[in-house]
């Protein structure tokens, strides 16, 4: 049951800060500045020889991955790309002896990502599974991975599962990290980042009535955009799948930087912007692209760690910062308020989208 909550997906986006602390439980070693994740089945030797990573996923585990990809690449400085799994599988894929295979699933039965694994393992590649349920097909079939604890999700559209994913790369990507070049001291910055997610998140979620009106207002348009500049990539598309999930609102992501060619043509009164913000060194970049909307008119809503000047965005929400790897989990959070409260407001049938289901098992 719901708990007392009004849907199963604000139960689960309200239980992130529970599901985040289970992710981490027991792995975070700060003596030695990294992660502990026996389950990889990699001894250090192994986790040095790979040269490349390869993530697969669908749906929002795809997005999770790219978060994936991107500290894998920060911290352990190994090249990582992620992929719908059902595109890998269908394209004949090259498999390489000196790439790590990650699958990522939630329900861990996923018939795309489960084939993708069956081809990997068939052309004796190596391949870990980043998945929530024990004991599941995807799991079974895998060499070894981590399981996220994050607890049951029953709404079809993810929440907690897509951050607790986004915190077991965090913690795979500090080890792999930690047996390559990653800082004692760096390797200890993101320890302390780590443990210091679940109350942050906390605090983003006591933000939920703020959010909920911005969402009402915005729930309105026929569309919206969404862009980030590489950390804040994943968490627009993120963003923008869940709002089109479970609001029927037409999202599009961009690349912020690809806006100018071609996209900027939408922007208009008509179709507002959620521009997603790290505080790191591209902010500049980003306030520039919001100067460009702004100037056609399209409203701004900023989901980022530091006001703005009032000229580049009409409306903000502001989270507290983390470490710069770490903030794009943390900025993926308002973005799943913004989308149930946008679904509550269109009356939809927010745990049962029409045309979707939990777990797609089937070709
Ligand atoms: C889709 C669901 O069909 O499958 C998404 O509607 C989900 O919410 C995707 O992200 C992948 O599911 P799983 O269980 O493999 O993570």
């Amino acid at each position: 049951d719901t708990a007392g909550h009004a849907h199963f997906l604000i139960k689960e986006i309200s239980e992130q800060p529970s599901a985040v602390e289970r992710t981490l439980s027991g792995r975070v070693d700060e003596r030695f500045a990294t992660a502990h994740l026996g389950g990889l089945n990699l001894d250090a030797r192994e986790a040095r020889a790979f040269r490349r990573v390869k993530i697969l996923g669908c749906g929002s585990a795809y997005y999770s991955g790219e978060l994936g990809a991107q500290l894998i690449e920060e911290l352990a400085r190994i090249p990582a790309h992620a992929e719908p799994a059902s595109e890998f599988r269908y394209r004949n894929p090259v498999i390489e002896a000196d790439t790590l295979y990650i699958a990522v699933s939630q329900s861990g039965e996923t018939y795309d990502t489960l084939a993708a694994v069956q081809e990997i393992k068939r052309k004796g590649g190596r391949v870990l599974g980043v998945v929530n349920t024990v004991g599941s097909a995807i799991a079974r079939e895998c060499d070894g991975g981590v399981y996220l604890h994050a607890g049951p999700e029953i709404s079809v559209a993810s929440t907690k599962a897509f951050t607790s994913t986004a915190v077991a790369f965090a913690l795979i990507a500090l080890h792999f990290g930690r047996v390559h070049d990653l800082s004692p001291a760096d390797g200890r910055r993101i320890c302390a980042g780590l443990k210091a997610l679940p109350g942050q998140i906390r605090e983003i979620l006591a933000k939920e009535e703020e959010i909920a009106k911005l969402a009402a207002q915005y729930a309105q348009n026929a569309g919206m955009m969404f862009v980030g500049r590489v950390r804040g990539w994943p968490v627009a598309r993120e963003g923008a799948q869940k709002l089109k999930e479970v609001s029927y609102v037409h999202a599009e992501a961009y690349p912020a930087s690809e806006l100018k060619h071609g996209p900027l043509a939408l922007i208009g009164p008509e179709l507002p912007t959620v521009a997603v913000v790290p505080d790191d060194e591209l902010v500049e970049k980003n306030l520039t692209t919001m100067g460009e909307i702004r100037a056609r008119h399209g409203r701004v809503l900023m989901v980022g760690h530091t006001a703005p000047d009032p000229k580049y965005a009409e409306d903000c929400i502001l989270i507290p910062k983390n470490e710069p790897e770490l903030d794009p989990i943390l900025l993926g959070i308002p973005l799943q308020l913004l989308a149930y409260h946008a679904a509550v407001a269109l009356e939809r049938d927010v745990d049962k989208p029409r045309n979707l289901a939990k777990s797609v098992t089937v070709e």
